[in-house]
Formats: structure tokens, C-alpha cells, sequence
């Protein structure tokens, strides 16, 4: 992995020296030896399975939730019928980065660093799914599926095989294109993807870049999506997907990209602000199990490829001529999301000056070296949850992913 240490010094997490000396023992030893990780201990008793290959792992970060974070995944398995080793298998797994990840490489610019996470049932991400680690002031701050966030709690405890940071709340693995886009409110694009067949295409897709235009983008042209053909939609739509390769914001620059429809997209960078042709990108990284979405606040036209690197806050029309309408195109066939993860809807300026400040400057940074510049100052577009809510969220996860 490449991460550079750019704000070691600002990390209060780091303040660790007056902890007992771990880097003895196994990780094992030192779940056991921590009082706050009764709970961890206590469900790897329970699944051994899951348990044994944890143990056995060797150049491995582990974000170990604290007894506080793992309350409300215990309910969630308790209540489960059926096998949920597979399940507790894949949460630990997400849990676990390759590679030794020590807080001090965690800083304001996002990375995505890999997890085990591999089984194809709960990711289609090469090289295992990915988590969000940055730096808010001074709290390292892990993020995952539904941008649930976690905070490193105690960093830094060494053990044999690499290095184990506690958090306060479970990590998420990210669900499908399907029930991302449901708990996002995108549900226009939803229905439009649903309308075109497109839907098992996106939920079963590895390795895939989606610019989601947000419910107002399809409302904004509401005249004009009446009239296309489904073969037209088809082709708008497959001109927001980029097939093969996942842009985190992290490794967004300016480029063009070809898209799984055939034409190119240009990305430009402006001031941190990044623009897909003329639409504005309100809330990126949103993690899913085939790679990641980037809500944008226009629909793309694969018609009309022109670039918009206005600051105007206000979007850019690329279809012509069309006006707004009083329904949401495509939703009336879709259920509306819980209001308890509305955080994740791009509605607002907010979002897009949160994400300002969170995206590489001056647009140089090349995918290879991970990171550029930029610094966070905002969490406006990234959702807190409760452990609750996570349950919850979870519970759904697995729900969905029975039903594979
Ligand atoms: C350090 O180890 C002692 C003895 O095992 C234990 O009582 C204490 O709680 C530990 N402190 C921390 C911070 O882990
Ligand atoms: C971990 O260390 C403990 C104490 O030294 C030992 O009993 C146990 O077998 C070790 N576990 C593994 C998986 O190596
Ligand atoms: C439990 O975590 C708190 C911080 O959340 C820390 O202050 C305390 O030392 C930890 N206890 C042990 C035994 O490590
Ligand atoms: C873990 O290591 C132990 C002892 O080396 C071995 O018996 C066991 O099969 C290993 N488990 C896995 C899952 O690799
Ligand atoms: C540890 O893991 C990282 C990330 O997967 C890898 O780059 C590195 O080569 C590994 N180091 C060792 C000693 O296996
Ligand atoms: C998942 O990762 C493990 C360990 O790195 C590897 O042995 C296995 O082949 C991978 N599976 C897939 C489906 O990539
Ligand atoms: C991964 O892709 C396969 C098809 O290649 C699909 O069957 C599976 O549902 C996908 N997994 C997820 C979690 O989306
Ligand atoms: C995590 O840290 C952030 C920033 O310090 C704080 O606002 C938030 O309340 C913390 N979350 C929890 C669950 O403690
Ligand atoms: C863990 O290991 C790293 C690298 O050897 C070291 O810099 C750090 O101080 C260790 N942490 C603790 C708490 O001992
Ligand atoms: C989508 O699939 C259904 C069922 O196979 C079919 O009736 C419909 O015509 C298809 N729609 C499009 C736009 O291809
Ligand atoms: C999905 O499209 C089918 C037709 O292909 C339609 O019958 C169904 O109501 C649509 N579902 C949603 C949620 O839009
Ligand atoms: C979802 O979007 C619809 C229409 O754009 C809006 O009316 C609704 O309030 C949104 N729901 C949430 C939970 O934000």
C-alpha cells in the first residue's frame, strides 16, 4: 500500500505510550488481554471458523470494534435463522486490511486501502473491498458501506502479525448497486436502470465507476426523459458507468474516460470541485460491492459531451431545451429510502462544499500514487450513524445477501 505521512504529528489517537506493550503478543492474546474487546473475544468463541484464519493472519491491520460497537451486530446475529458463520466471516474479513496500517498513515486525504473482503458473494472489488480512512481534526475516522463512519477509538496496539485499532462502531460491507442506490434516495436512477434492464448488469458488476445523478438531476429534464426510447435511456444510462475501473475520489484528475457505453467523459478538476462534463460531482466515494458511486447533480448526455468548469453552484443542463417537471421521473414504480440514512441524498451545496475540500488540488494526483494534496475540513456529506442504524443496515445487507 502507499500512504504517506503527511500529519503524523496532529494525531491525538496516536498518544498511546502509556498503554501495555502488546507487540508480543498474538492477536489472540491481545483481544483477550483488552477489556474492551470482551465482546470480539466472545463472538470469535462462538464462530471458530472465522476465529482460526483471524488468528492466523500475518501482515494485517484489524479494526476491532470496541464491546460497544459489536452490541448491536449480537442482536443481528441472535435474531439471524440459519448460518451466519459465512456472514461473521465476511464482516471480520472487512475488518481486516492487508497490510500494516499504523494511524500515523492515516491523514486528512482519503484512501482506500484494501480489505480480505474477496468472497464474491459480498464483493466484486480486485484485490478485496476497500474502506475510507481519514483524518477528521483529530479523530481517524473509518468509513464504509452507507458512508457509515467509525472512529479509531485506541490505535496503534501491535501484536505479532501487524497492528489492531479499536472503533466505535461496526464497519458496513457495502451492498449492491440495487440497495445502495435505494438507501441513497437515487431512486430516478434506480427506476431508470430497472426500466432499461440494466439492473443485474450494475448488481452483478466488478471493478465499476458509476456517476449517479441525483433525483433532481432527472427532474430537472423531466420533458426530456419522456420522450426517449428505451433504447435511448439505455444509452445515457451506460454512459454514466465506468467499466474496469474504480475512480475513488482519491485518484480522480483531469482525463478522459471511456464509458461502458462507448463515448468518453471528461473529468475536470476546479478548485477541488470536480465536474463530469458539466455536472457537478455533490458527494463522492459512496461504496458499493461491484466499486463506487459519485452522486452528480445533472443527467449526462452522451449526445452532448460538453465540459462545465464554472464555480456556478447551480447545474448545467445538458439536454437542451428540456424544463423541470413535478414528479421525479421513473420513481413511482421504486420505494423511498428510510429517513434515517437521508444523509447519504446530495441535495444540497453543502455536500458539494464538503467534498471541496476533500478532493486533490490542483487535480495532478495520478491514480498510482494514491493521494494528492487537499485537506478535510467538513463531514457535511458523510453520515454519522448510530450503532442502531448500523444494525439495521446490516440486517439488510444480509437480507439482500440471501437472496443472491
Ligand atoms: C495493562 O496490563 C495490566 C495487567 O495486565 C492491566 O491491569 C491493565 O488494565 C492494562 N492496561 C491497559 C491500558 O491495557
Ligand atoms: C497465541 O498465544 C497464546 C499464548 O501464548 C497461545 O496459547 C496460543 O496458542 C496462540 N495462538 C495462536 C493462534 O498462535
Ligand atoms: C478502552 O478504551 C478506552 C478509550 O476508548 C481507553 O481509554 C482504555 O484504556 C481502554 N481500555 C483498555 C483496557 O485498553
Ligand atoms: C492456523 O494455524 C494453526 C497452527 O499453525 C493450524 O493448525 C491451522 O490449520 C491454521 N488455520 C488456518 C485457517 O490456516
Ligand atoms: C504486506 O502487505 C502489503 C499490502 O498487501 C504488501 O504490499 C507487502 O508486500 C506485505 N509485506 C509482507 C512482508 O508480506
Ligand atoms: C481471496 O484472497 C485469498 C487470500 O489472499 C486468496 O487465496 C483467494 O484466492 C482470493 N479469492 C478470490 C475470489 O479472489
Ligand atoms: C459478484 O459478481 C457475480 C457475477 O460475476 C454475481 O453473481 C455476484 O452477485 C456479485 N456479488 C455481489 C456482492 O454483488
Ligand atoms: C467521531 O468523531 C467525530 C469527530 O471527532 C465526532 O463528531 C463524532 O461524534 C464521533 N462519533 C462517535 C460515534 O463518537
Ligand atoms: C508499534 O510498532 C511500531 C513500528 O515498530 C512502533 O512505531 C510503535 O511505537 C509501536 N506501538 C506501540 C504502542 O508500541
Ligand atoms: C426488459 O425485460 C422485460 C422482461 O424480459 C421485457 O418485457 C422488456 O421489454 C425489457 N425492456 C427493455 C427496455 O429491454
Ligand atoms: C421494473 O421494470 C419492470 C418492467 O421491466 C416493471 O414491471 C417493474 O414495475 C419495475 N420495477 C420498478 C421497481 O420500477
Ligand atoms: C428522496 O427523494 C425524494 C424526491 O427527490 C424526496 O422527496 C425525498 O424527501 C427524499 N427522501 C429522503 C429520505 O431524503
Amino acid at each position: 500500500m502507499q500512504f504517506k505521512n503527511i500529519l503524523p504529528a496532529a494525531l491525538a489517537v496516536a498518544a498511546v505510550s502509556a498503554q501495555n506493550d502488546t507487540s508480543m503478543m498474538n492477536l489472540t492474546s491481545l483481544i483477550a488481554s483488552n477489556s474492551n474487546l470482551t465482546g470480539l473475544a466472545t463472538l470469535l468463541k462462538s464462530y471458530p471458523n472465522a476465529a482460526d484464519s483471524l488468528a492466523n493472519a500475518t501482515n494485517v491491520t484489524l479494526f476491532a470494534p470496541s464491546n460497544q460497537a459489536l452490541q448491536a451486530v449480537q442482536s443481528v446475529l441472535g435474531s439471524a435463522n440459519g448460518n451466519t458463520s459465512g456472514l461473521v466471516t465476511a464482516l471480520l474479513d472487512y475488518h481486516t486490511l492487508k497490510g500494516i496500517f499504523y494511524a500515523s498513515n492515516i491523514s486528512s486525504t482519503p484512501q482506500f486501502p484494501h480489505t480480505m473482503l474477496n468472497n464474491t458473494l459480498y464483493s466484486n472489488v480486485t484485490g478485496g473491498q476497500v474502506v475510507e480512512c481519514r483524518l477528521e481534526g483529530s479523530t481517524a475516522e473509518i468509513i464504509s458501506g452507507l458512508k457509515q463512519t467509525a472512529n479509531v477509538t485506541q490505535a496503534n496496539l501491535n501484536f505479532t502479525g501487524g497492528v489492531v485499532h479499536v472503533i466505535d462502531s461496526l464497519l458496513q460491507i457495502p451492498g449492491n448497486f440495487s440497495s445502495v442506490a435505494q438507501n441513497a434516495n437515487l431512486t430516478a436512477l434506480l427506476g431508470a436502470v430497472n426500466a432499461t434492464n440494466l439492473t443485474s448488469t450494475l448488481d452483478s458488476a466488478s471493478d465499476i465507476t458509476i456517476f449517479a445523478p441525483s433525483n433532481s438531476a432527472f427532474q430537472n429534464i423531466a420533458s426530456a426523459v419522456g420522450n426517449l426510447t428505451a433504447t435511448q435511456a439505455a444509452a445515457i444510462l451506460e454512459y454514466h458507468v465506468i467499466n474496469g475501473t474504480i475512480a475513488y475520489s482519491s485518484s480522480l484528475t483531469n482525463t478522459t474516460i471511456k464509458t461502458l457505453g462507448g463515448g468518453n467523459v471528461t473529468v475536470t478538476i476546479v478548485n477541488g470541485t470536480v465536474f463530469i462534463n458539466s455536472a457537478r460531482v455533490v458527494n463522492p466515494d459512496i461504496l458499493m460491492s461491484g466499486g463506487v458511486i459519485h452522486i452528480i447533480d445533472s443527467v449526462l448526455n452522451p449526445i452532448n459531451n460538453a465540459t462545465g468548469n464554472t464555480t456556478d453552484s447551480a447545474p448545467v443542463t445538458a439536454f437542451s431545451g428540456a424544463s423541470s417537471g413535478t414528479a421525479v421521473p421513473y420513481t413511482s414504480g421504486v420505494s423511498t429510502p428510510t429517513s434515517s440514512i437521508s444523509n447519504l441524498v446530495a441535495s444540497t451545496t453543502a455536500v458539494a462544499a464538503s467534498y471541496t475540500s476533500v478532493v486533490p488540488a490542483g487535480g495532478s494526483a495520478a491514480a498510482s500514487s494514491g493521494a494528492a494534496g487537499g485537506s478535510s475540513s467538513s463531514s457535511a456529506g458523510a453520515g454519522m450513524q448510530t450503532g442502531a442504524v448500523g444494525a439495521a443496515a446490516l440486517f439488510g445487507g444480509a437480507a439482500f445477501l440471501a437472496n443472491i
